[in-house]
């Protein structure tokens, strides 16, 4: 019946011995009584007021309705049994060329006669839902599937196989989906890591990949991961968000946008700073929009997660050495060669490393309007950031001369945040300006004005100018760009 894709000689499929699906492990019952409740104060204290708020604690709860856990409880014992009876049925080489339709029919058939032989009822959503995970965990990811598929959400990560938390809409909140075990959990990183050729096991326990989808993804396993594999993803959206829609969501205001298209146009070099999923990239892709389609534009990162619309992109993706350790090609390895492929700009996505003094350079030596990013919680620790980092790459130079080719070196920092309501908003543009004696001079410019806190603990906030000019708007005034002074008016909120 399943000639094409079953393994040959087709193997009966047994059932088990009395016809009946296996009964779920009686639970043990527990052997002592629930200890008793912790004694009460006799006499309370009449409560002193406090001063401190409660602890606001979001629920990291998923409720489903105990009817529903148990139906998937149900559903899960029995995918575990179809999913192993598929595996040893299917003739797994035969798979990779069968269609997407001829494979679903041969699951669905295999798991119908299965259910028949083992008389499991299932209903027709049932059927269809088991049908579609068999599926997913032949072909794809398992659990992870519907997840990826799901556009709406932003980044899944998982803490062990039981736990996995996914983040909408800014918010981080827990799934209703597991994992069977840590084995299932290790099984579907070992797919996403062999298929780039890469290994994670206890001897190698962390690994950072790129899905087939172009979503970025990292796990760290057991032992280093203590109560089972952390894995984070951070998915690959399809259309970034641009200006327009960073300026609907209020990621930033409308004459922060004039003033950032002047800056790009102008090609001053920028820098994005932000913590980790501040929206560091998000932003540096909708700033590249304001480059000009006739320039040549290079971009390197870890993984290629920027879609730049102009026409005329290079874009390199560094490489983590293999298994054998060989074969490495680091950030500071692609910028070099960069630099001999006559680009007009160089976008580097994250700058972490000794790539520094090479993008400092390249800031500094004609490829102005270059733009990278780096972690740091505002401009001046951006500031510092760069420092270590020139410092950590082993150039002896006195801290001014340091100093003075960064301030060269870099024209403006855009501060990204992601605020404790999940927002993500531009919370400072700020100019270089120079240097003062040992000191890099800063002007900002624009800022997130925060007013307080609204209902659900909601920041409520504007954005504004702070009164001061641009130090670049004589320049922005000779390039064609140049802002009406309301641009720098402050705004009231
Ligand atoms: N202003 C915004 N409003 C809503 N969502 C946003 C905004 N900016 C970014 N995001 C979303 O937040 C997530 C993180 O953004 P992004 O990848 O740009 O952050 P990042 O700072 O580069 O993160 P990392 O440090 O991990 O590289 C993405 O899913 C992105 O689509
Ligand atoms: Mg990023």
């Amino acid at each position: 019946m399943f000639s094409r894709y079953k393994k040959e000689p087709a193997k009966p499929v047994q059932p088990s011995a009395n016809g009946v699906p296996k009964a779920a492990p009686a639970k043990a019952t527990p052997a002592a009584t629930a200890p008793p409740p912790a004694a009460t104060p006799a006499a309370e204290a009449a409560p002193k007021p406090s001063m401190r708020k409660p602890a606001q604690r979001g629920p990291a709860k998923a409720a489903p309705a105990d009817k529903e856990r148990k139906r998937k409880e149900r559903l899960g014992e029995i995918k575990v049994e179809l999913h192993r009876e598929l595996l040893d049925n299917l003739n797994l080489s035969a798979l990779e060329s069968a269609s997407e339709q001829d494979l679903r029919n041969e699951i669905s058939a295999i798991a119908s006669e299965v259910l028949q032989e083992r008389a499991i009822v299932l209903n027709r959503d049932e059927r269809a839902l088991i049908n579609q995970e068999l599926y997913d965990e032949v072909t794809g990811l398992g659990p992870l599937e519907p997840l990826l598929k799901d556009d709406t959400i932003s980044d899944i990560l998982i803490n062990g196989p039981q736990q996995i938390f996914i983040e909408r809409d800014g918010k981080l909140q827990l799934s209703d989906t597991t994992f069977k075990d840590e084995k299932h959990l290790l099984r579907i990183i070992d797919k996403i890591v062999s298929a780039v050729g890469r290994r994670v096991d206890e001897s190698n326990p962390y690994v950072d990949a790129r899905l087939q989808d172009g979503s970025r993804f990292n796990a760290m396993v057991p032992p280093i991961a203590v109560d089972g594999s952390l894995v984070s993803i951070r998915k690959f959206k399809k259309d970034k968000l641009g200006i327009d829609d960073l300026v609907n969501f209020g990621a930033f205001s409308e004459e922060m946008a004039a003033y950032l298209q002047a800056a790009v146009s102008t090609r001053l070099n920028v820098i994005v700073s932000g913590g980790t999923g501040s929206g560091k990239t998000t932003t540096l892709n909708a700033l590249s929009s304001f480059i000009d389609n006739s320039e040549r534009i290079l971009t390197i990162e870890d993984t290629a997660e920027l879609q730049l619309q102009q026409v005329h992109v290079g874009r390199m993706e560094s490489r983590p050495p293999n298994v054998e350790g060989k074969g490495a090609v680091s950030p500071r390895d692609c910028l070099k060669n960069a630099l001999r492929m006559r680009p007009d700009r160089i976008i580097v996505g994250e700058t972490r490393g000794d790539e520094v003094i090479d993008m400092l350079q390249a800031m500094n030596t004609g490829h102005d309007g270059s733009m990278t990013t780096i972690h740091a919680n505002n401009p001046r620790d951006g500031i510092a950031r760069l420092e270590n980092m020139i410092a950590m790459a082993g150039i002896e130079m006195p801290i001014k001369a340091v100093r003075s080719q960064i301030a060269s070196a870099v024209n403006l920092i855009v501060q990204a945040s992601r605020l404790q309501d999940g927002s993500r908003r531009m919370t400072s543009i700020t100019e270089i300006t120079g240097m003062e004696g040992d000191v890099i001079s800063m002007q900002e410019i624009f800022r997130f004005q925060r007013t307080g806190l609204g209902p659900e603990n909601k920041i409520m906030g504007h954005f504004t100018a702070t009164g001061v000019r641009s130090h670049f708007s004589e320049r922005f005034r000779l390039w064609g760009y140049d802002l009406p002074a309301s641009v720098y008016e402050p705004t009231a909120g």
